[in-house]
């Protein structure tokens, strides 16, 4: 692998069962009141590449609230834009005196990259292309926790643009870890071959996959990253995939709606549900801070015992 996996969070496989199932107690607790610093003394750099208001902006609140100093990186001002390189650009940043670098970009593996790069910071994947996103599927675990009480056993149908979609890939592997079912719903030519892989089922039919479902979580077109023809027009994409009040009784009863934002209100769900009791998209915002703060946390004692 070519670097300390226990010192960086790239993604949630590197953990074990015990340690991923702790992690989500820990949001829990955190939520509901269970602490703050933990990270006195130490300096986390955002180093962002791709455009962010959630990830950003909650990675900072919880750094703050370890106690943390937070110091910002713009690619677009950077000496990237003379051609430096990532390696060198991570290598900077860690000198200039950064003890985590919570790292975005859109080139899958390019947090990998990172943590190759560094010598002794941490690095934390807060989305790398197509691939992962781990800090979501994390605070996503936890906002299911926190509305139904658990996670083995629920049914979450995830509906939308899965192929491009890194949150659907960590959610799915996280999920079914977790005890979970999940479903993919969406076009044949938004869906990955390699759903089979983790146990996901896969439907083409917006009824019939969300029937049963006890999480109806839709994604946002990806159309950064579509070569395009995917769908003939977003009002189609609709029309065939979109989630409505109406449509969201075709799930369970008590069914939630949840979604990673940004949303494209009118296109993967109707603006009327961001309003709606059952939609669950600003209580994962705020757990986004607590599972931040837990990764940190968890991070800062590998530090500290490894
Ligand atoms: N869910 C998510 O990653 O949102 P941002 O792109 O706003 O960080």
């Amino acid at each position: 692998m070519g670097f300390d996996s226990a010192r960086h969070l790239i993604d949630l496989d590197h953990l074990g069962d015990d340690e991923v199932g702790a992690l989500v107690d820990e949001v829990v607790a955190l939520s509901e009141g269970g602490g703050t610093g933990g990270l006195v003394g130490r300096s986390v750099a955002m180093v962002f590449f791709e455009a962010s208001t959630r990830t950003r902006l909650s990675f900072e609140a919880a750094a703050r609230g370890c106690g943390t100093t937070v110091t910002r990186f713009d690619a677009g001002t950077s000496s990237m834009v003379k051609g430096e390189t990532l390696a060198e650009t991570v290598r900077t940043v860690e000198a200039i005196g950064a003890d985590y670098l919570v790292i975005r970009h859109n080139g899958s593996g390019s947090a990998e990259r990172a943590a190759m790069a560094v010598r002794g910071a941490s690095v934390i994947n807060a989305g790398d292309g197509w691939r992962r996103h781990p800090t979501q599927a994390l605070l996503d675990a936890a906002t299911i926790r926190g509305a139904l009480g658990q996670i083995r056993g629920v049914r979450v149908a995830i509906v939308g643009d899965t192929m491009h979609s890194r949150v659907a890939r960590s959610n799915a592997a996280l999920l079914t870890r977790l005890g979970a079912s999940v479903v993919f719903v969406g076009p044949s030519a938004m869906t990955p071959d390699w759903s089979g892989t983790l146990g996901v089922e896969v439907s083409h039919d917006l009824r019939k996959g969300i029937a049963g479902a006890d999480v109806v979580y839709t994604l946002r077109l990806q159309l950064e990253r579509q070569r395009g023809g995917a769908v003939p027009s977003l009002g189609e994409y609709h029309r065939l995939f979109g989630i409505t009040r109406e449509r969201l009784g075709w799930a369970n009863e008590g069914a939630v709606v949840m979604h990673p934002g940004p949303v494209n209100p009118g296109v993967e769900l109707a603006g009327e549900l961001l309003d709606d009791p059952r939609c669950l998209v600003h209580q994962q915002v705020a757990m986004g801070v607590f599972a931040r703060m837990a990764v940190l946390r968890m991070l800062e004692r590998e530090r500290c015992d490894g």
